[in-house]
């Protein structure tokens, strides 16, 4: 059956999820076609959305009215506001999935006057390139199996999904939502050594974005502990081995678990705040 998807708020992240489903949609099999709709504040937005595929819609409500999962993707001061407007066309076989920073399903549910099921996501930024992490709670009681399994399907085919307890979402942002900031980190230390060997920025920008690919693939495909893969590449007295030592000695894993542990600390005084 065709699943009906669609976005309020299609800036970045909203026009990631819409572009990426429409991309989907080209190689789907027409039973299991998706109609997607949206629409944006500034309508020019959606033009480049329109030409893959999306449908245009007048108002947030128009979007409330013509799908079934109803992703929201607006900034998170905005979202009461945009659920308030939905609430007319809201029913129990309708879904509210906000991919919004720092929401809670409580807020959700309470906007939404438990109209209709509420279901809180959080990607991260390599959602952007149909690359992400999703992780997403499933703990509104009125969310059907089947509904749960649609949300899960959608979002499988824009990266990889997690299920999480609500309570763990900081933990996920400090880990993954995070984690890109630590990679770009990381690989801008190793393109900066590349320019001091003398490789052009450019050359040793392109290497090393090809090691990171190529490693994370090796780590998927390889069930062996991650010691043993970097223990594979370090020949006795060679000359891996002398540049993991440096790493060691500057205790690369434990400023890692302190980055991680500093930013969930982070995000829960964050929410004791309100954000
Ligand atoms: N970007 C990320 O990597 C990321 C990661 C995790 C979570 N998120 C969450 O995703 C949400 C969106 O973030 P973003 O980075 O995509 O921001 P964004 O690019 O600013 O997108 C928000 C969009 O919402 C539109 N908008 C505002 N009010 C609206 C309304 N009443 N009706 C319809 N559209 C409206 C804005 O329109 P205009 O074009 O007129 O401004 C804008 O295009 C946030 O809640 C954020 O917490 C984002």
């Amino acid at each position: 059956m065709t699943m009906r998807i669609g976005c309020v708020g299609c800036g970045n992240m909203g026009g990631a999820i819409l572009a990426g489903l429409a991309r989907n949609a080209e190689h789907q099999d027409k039973a299991d076609a998706y109609a997607l709709c949206g629409y944006n504040r500034t309508a020019s937005r959606m033009r480049p959305l329109e030409e893959a595929g999306v449908t245009v819609m007048p108002s947030p409500l128009a979007v409330a009215e013509n799908a079934d999962i109803i992703v929201l993707a607006v900034k998170p001061y905005q979202m009461q506001e945009v659920v308030k407007e939905l609430r007319p066309a809201l029913n129990k076989n309708k879904v509210l999935v906000s991919v919004a920073a720092g929401i809670s399903l409580h807020n959700l549910e309470l906007w939404a006057e438990k109209l209709c099921p509420v279901v809180r996501c959080m990607p991260n930024t390599p959602a952007l390139v149909g690359m992400g992490v999703f992780a997403l709670c499933f703990e509104d009681p009125k969310l059907s199996h089947d509904c749960k399994q649609n949300i899960l399907q959608m979002f499988g085919r824009l990266g990889q999904c997690v299920e999480l307890a609500e309570e763990k979402f900081t933990a996920f942002s400090a880990l993954i939502g995070a984690g890109p900031a630590y990679v770009f980190a990381m690989m801008q230390g190793l393109v900066q050594s590349g320019v001091t060997l003398g490789f052009t920025h450019a050359q040793s920008r392109q290497m090393v974005t090809a090691l990171f690919a190529g490693s994370a693939r090796m780590a998927e495909e390889d069930p062996s502990p991650l010691g043993q893969l970097r223990d594979n590449v370090c020949s006795p007295g060679g000359l891996t081995i002398a540049g993991v030592n440096m790493l060691d000695r500057a205790g690369l894993t434990g400023l890692l678990v302190d980055a991680v542990l500093a930013a969930d600390a982070r995000g829960a005084e964050m929410e004791r705040k309100g954000g």
